[in-house]
């Protein structure tokens, strides 16, 4: 899994079975002011399968989770939401997705957002933290989700949002793709 990651790291193209980098926002809906704004290179990590962005669940001044943060595109964008006031904080499991953040946070200094490294269930963060958690095509690649959900669930202030969106089989995958971890991230 961190290999394949890796390697978006760098390009996504032909590793997903859907629309990734900018043609994948394209096709999400993602505000196309905030995809004009910067360079098209900004995007090309982005493998998530979901807006979290249509459903306004983000204001100004909230303090935000992305569980998957990837590259960081969805940090980006929800930086534009919380404003000065507010924080987006972004985990990930892949070092090389997390560089790319880090480069796109220093070169646009935006100073609102914190990534960090993590390598379990696990959410280095304290109790009643966050007003929303987003994740966007992560929490099907966990294999323990219900200690996911548990993490999650204590870290939300009571009364927060969880939005995610991912891909999910509707039917037993065939033959070798049952038993074959890389069908998760496909
Ligand atoms: C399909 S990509 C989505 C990335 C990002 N959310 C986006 O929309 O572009 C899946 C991401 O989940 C991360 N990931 C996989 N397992 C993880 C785990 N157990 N904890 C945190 N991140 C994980 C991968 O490193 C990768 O960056």
């Amino acid at each position: 899994m961190k290999a394949k990651y890796t390697q978006v790291a760098a390009s996504p193209a032909g590793l997903f079975d859907y629309p990734t980098g900018k043609a994948g926002l394209e096709t999400l809906g993602y505000d196309p002011e905030v995809l004009s704004a910067f360079p098209d290179q900004l995007f090309e990590s982005f493998c998530g399968v979901g807006n979290h962005f249509a459903e306004n669940n983000i204001k100004e001044g909230d303090t935000v989770l992305d569980i998957g943060c990837g590259a960081g595109v969805d940090l980006l964008f929800a930086a534009q939401l919380v404003g000065k006031e507010g924080h987006i904080y972004g985990i990930d499991s892949t070092e090389a997705m997390l560089a790319v953040a880090e480069q796109m946070i220093e070169k646009y200094r935006l100073v609102n957002i914190t990534t960090s490294f993590v390598a379990s269930e696990a959410i280095p963060y304290s109790d009643d933290m966050f007003d929303v958690v987003i994740s966007n095509g992560v929490i099907n690649l966990f294999i323990d989700k219900l200690k996911l959900f548990k993490e999650v669930y204590r870290v939300l202030k009571p009364g927060g949002v969880l939005q995610f969106a991912d891909v999910m089989a509707t039917e037993d995958l065939a033959g070798p793709l049952s038993v074959r971890i890389a069908s998760w991230s496909q």
